[in-house]
């Protein structure tokens, strides 16, 4: 099991030794920070799929700093537009004019259909979802605000009321007027079949609800509807495949029908794509495109600066309108530098052909993964997701369906790294491997990526 070659060979590491690095935590870092695995991986170089650690081992990155490095690490041409722009303006501010926000606001605004043409720049993903419930508010002038279970859109106070996982809740009083709905997860909950998902990767479960799911699932959003909010919205949010969540599916037509209740009631619809967006998922540049339903406000984060600081909110020109009844101002929105990070960005998807790779390589993992399904049916239950967005659900068996434990899983899951495969996780109860790479991986990285956790798989169920 040979990990493919890499013509880049970097520069030996010299910098601050690990156990110095482990104290500087201890002593000086957030304490809540969670780390992963039992020996930290201490990262010091990356370039396009590949990291290496301080001692100059080199891993595969199947999870791209939680799904953010989207075309490659230190991606020439993107380090080469900061690297410019450094040399000419690193700062203004939006009180002046400078060249880069206005270029990239433009080919951003492109890159959306409909009416979707005014760009907010800031500089984190909660950032953009506090910013796009404030719009939906002040657009609407409605309050109730709703999200699905199982959702992570950020951990800021605003953020934390539409985010339904108790490992991100703090005891502390939130802001009011947020309710989530059942999540609609064709694999664990009540209904789902083997047509609901727009992808080739079908929950094994078998049909006896003539594809009336994605309706059931609608149904319970009009049940907290008619029960808990009062009878006008502001708006609902989601994401087409749930990332910190697991990545788990919205089945096809849940958010045509979510949307039509939401806008039924004066809500404006909106779209977080901080995961799925910038054609990770393959078939489309958006995720909501694969729903066919156009949102009123799209919020992006992580991909859209392949690392650096950036996010952003896109919205309709009436709803930029209630949103401009105060001055919005932010110290970094539209910074030079990021600016032109963010449209080096949109150029190499489109001159690498990223939104295509995810296409032919994803559904090229993706068919491995179900092959591994069959093999191991008893750990691997479901495989789930589109182009290079990913989720390998395990569990202690295939009829229960119960979520591996932490003490089966992380095993198996460290192992992986141990052999130079590193793979997120998440689910509300950590059991689901999350697969989202920097989308310029080959079939050769997926190969190795599976035999790697084909021997992982195979360690974990000789010890059974
Ligand atoms: C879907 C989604 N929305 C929003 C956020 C929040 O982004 P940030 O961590 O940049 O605040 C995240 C972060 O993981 C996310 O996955």
């Amino acid at each position: 099991m040979d990990m493919p070659s890499c013509e880049f060979k970097p520069e030996p590491y010299e910098g601050i030794t690990f156990e110095h690095a482990k104290e500087v935590r201890k002593t000086n870092l957030n304490p809540a920070l969670f780390t992963y695995y039992k020996n930290p991986v201490f990262i010091t170089k990356g370039h396009m799929q590949w990291l290496w650690d301080n001692n100059d081992k080199r891993y595969l990155d199947l999870f791209a700093g939680i799904v953010t490095v989207s075309v490659g690490h230190c991606h020439p041409h993107v380090t080469n537009a900061a690297k410019k722009q450094m040399d000419s303006l690193w700062h203004t501010t939006n009180i002046y004019y400078h060249p880069t926000v206005h270029e990239y606001a433009e080919l951003l605004a492109s890159k959306l259909p409909g009416n979707l043409k005014v760009c907010y720049f800031v500089n984190s993903g909660s950032e953009a979802n506090d910013m796009a419930i404030m719009m939906a508010r002040a657009h609407t002038g409605n309050f109730d605000f709703l999200s699905l279970r199982n959702a992570y859109h950020g951990a800021s106070p605003g953020t934390l009321g539409i985010l339904a996982h108790n490992t991100w809740k703090l005891n502390v009083p939130l802001s009011f007027g947020f309710f989530q709905t059942m999540n609609a997860d064709v694999y664990q909950g009540p209904w789902g079949g083997a047509k609901c998902r727009d992808s080739i990767a079908q929950a094994d479960r078998t049909c006896d609800c003539q594809c009336m799911a994605s309706k059931l699932y609608v149904d319970q959003l009009k049940d907290v509807l008619v029960h808990s909010t009062s009878k006008k919205v502001a708006g609902f949010i989601a994401e087409v495949i749930q990332g910190v969540g697991g990545a788990v599916h919205l089945p096809k037509g849940f958010l045509k029908g979510a949307y039509e209740l939401i806008r039924e009631r004066g809500g404006v619809c909106i779209s977080d794509e901080v995961q799925t967006g910038f054609g990770r998922l393959g078939s489309h540049y958006w995720g909501f495109e694969t729903q066919d339903v156009v949102p009123d406000i799209v919020t992006m984060a992580k991909g859209i600066g392949n690392g650096f600081p950036l996010a952003a909110v896109v919205t309709t020109p009436e709803i930029a309108q209630s949103f401009a009844q105060a001055v919005h101002f932010n110290t970094y929105g539209g910074n030079p530098i990021a600016s032109a990070v963010g449209k080096a960005v949109l150029e190499a998807i489109d001159e690498d052909g990223t939104q295509k790779n995810s296409e032919v390589v994803g559904t090229y993992f993706i068919e491995k993964l179900l092959a591994l399904k069959s093999e191991f049916p008893d750990v691997v239950g479901d495989v789930r997701g589109k182009g290079l967005m990913i989720g390998v659900e395990l569990v202690t068996d295939k009829e229960s369906k119960t979520p591996l434990p932490p003490e089966k899983f992380v095993p198996i899951w460290e192992d992986c790294k141990d052999m130079g495969v590193l793979i997120g996780k998440g689910g509300l109860y950590g059991n689901v491997l999350r697969i989202k790479p920097p989308m310029c991986i080959n079939k050769d990285d997926v190969d190795f990526g599976i035999a790697v956790l084909r021997t992982a798989l195979s360690r974990y169920t000789q010890s059974k």
